[in-house]
């Protein structure tokens, strides 16, 4: 998948043919009719009606003007999204949403931080939701809803949810609430592309951890062994999202605290700073190297993000 040329303002879909026929020739029927069935109380209704289980599926459009890359998505993912669980046996509703990304990203003086406060690395083997390893609800300052959006319109959350809202509704919450890595805790929710709903009933995902092959069922680019990651997305300080790959086609090792690094990427001709998505623990993004576009999440209104002076080298994808 082609990144549409900066400047040109024509609509294109997120996208490929191959997707959809995939979808198609899968069958309607459901992945997992059982739990579909289970999914009893959709709350969707005529502004927003429920995401389709098969193609058609909606598409992402994408426009650009000088300042902004316009990502136009119903939220829904396409693909079958009849494998998810939720505690309010919810489904996923179409949510329109223009998310605009910065074309020319500013550095913020200082990281945003969007997780949980922790190193990258290894994640917990703790099967025990309730023991998993946690921050207090008021250590930590993790940020909550869309962090960024996929190519497939698939909206990124930040890595940190409320332990008592991502249990299942036959495990009690002991002691008091507190921050969990949502990959973990509320992987029991996933379908198969690691997608499921907020307590909100917004349809979304935490993690980069699709394997190739899942990817193209997901509506996400497949990577090239021996090269760099394609795009998967775009965080929303306007730096882009890639998959696990390195210009080697392996692991990137410089990454910074935030998850990325400057250099080259498929198809680019110039360095440019961007974030790489991992197996482990940030997973994606642990802070924002530059300041997000207010726009996208009202969470943001209220982030003092202050701009470092402009300097030459932009950082354009
Ligand atoms: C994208 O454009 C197509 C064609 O104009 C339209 O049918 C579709 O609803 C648009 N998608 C979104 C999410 O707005
Ligand atoms: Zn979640
Ligand atoms: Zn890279």
């Amino acid at each position: 998948m082609r990144l549409p040329g900066i400047g040109g303002s024509a609509f294109v879909t997120g996208f490929t043919s191959l997707q959809l026929l995939s979808a198609w020739v899968s069958g309607a029927s459901p992945h997992c009719p059982e739990k579909l069935k289970e999914l009893s109380s959709p709350n969707c209704g005529d502004d927003d009606p429920e995401c389709p289980l098969e193609g058609p599926f909606h598409t992402v459009n994408q426009s650009v003007d000088d300042s902004f890359r316009y990502i136009k998505t119903s939220y829904c993912p396409p693909y079958d999204w009849s494998c998810l669980s939720n505690q309010k046996g919810r489904r996923p509703c179409a949510r329109r949403q223009t998310f605009k990304i910065p074309l020319r990203p500013t550095i913020a003086r200082s990281a945003v931080p969007l997780g949980l406060g922790w190193p990258a690395g290894k994640s917990s083997q703790e099967k025990d939701l309730t023991k998993l390893p946690s921050v207090g609800m008021n250590q930590g300052q993790p940020m909550l809803g869309a962090i960024g959006v996929l190519v497939n319109g698939v909206a990124l959350n930040g890595v940190a949810t409320k332990l008592s809202e991502a249990l299942p509704s036959t495990t009690k919450l002991e002691g008091a609430d507190r921050w969990v890595d949502a990959v973990l805790a509320e992987a029991w929710m996933d379908d198969d592309c690691l997608g499921h709903l907020s307590g909100g009933g917004n349809y979304h995902t935490h993690a980069g951890r699709w394997t190739t092959d899942q990817r193209e069922v997901c509506g996400l680019p497949r990577d090239i062994p021996g090269k760099h990651s394609e795009l998967l997305g775009w965080a929303f300080d306007g730096y882009g999202l890639y998959g696990p790959q390195d210009v080697d086609g392996q692991s990137p090792q410089d990454l910074d605290a935030c998850g990325g690094h400057s250099g080259l990427t498929a198809g680019a001709t110039a360095s440019a700073y961007h974030y790489h998505m991992a197996d482990m623990y940030p997973y994606a993004l642990e802070c924002y190297k530059g300041c997000p576009e207010p726009s996208n999440n009202f969470r943001f209104k209220d982030l003092p993000c202050v701009q470092e002076a402009p300097r030459s080298g932009s950082a354009e994808l």
